[in-house]
């Protein structure tokens, strides 16, 4: 069943870029954007890069490994060489706390 688990401080998450996170064994993308958090999959679906690593351009993450390009608040693909869209997770702010439900 769906529970959500807290992942960081949204001070940790500085407004316009990610933070790769560990939750229960997931890795997980967390990313600033426009004052919203989004997490995703940390892990790009073309090969095995952080997502968290790449750079960040409004809502979209550019892997640093070849350049893939992710929506991070639909998980979609807006650039190859990826075609997978990656994992999103549902986010919540609680006391200053991002929650995500897995
Ligand atoms: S591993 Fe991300 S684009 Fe290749």
């Amino acid at each position: 069943m769906a529970r959500w688990v807290r992942v960081a401080r949204t001070d940790e998450v500085p407004a316009g870029e990610g933070r790769y996170f560990e939750v229960e064994g997931e890795p997980i993308a967390v990313f600033h954007v426009d004052g919203q958090y989004y997490a995703i999959s940390d892990i790009c679906t073309h090969e095995e890069a952080s997502l968290a690593e790449g750079d960040l351009d409004g809502e979209i993450v550019e892997c640093a490994l070849h350049g893939a390009r992710f929506n991070v608040r639909t998980g979609a693909v807006v650039a190859p060489p990826a075609v997978v869209p990656v994992r999103t997770y549902p986010v919540r702010i609680i006391d200053g706390q991002i929650e995500i439900e897995l």
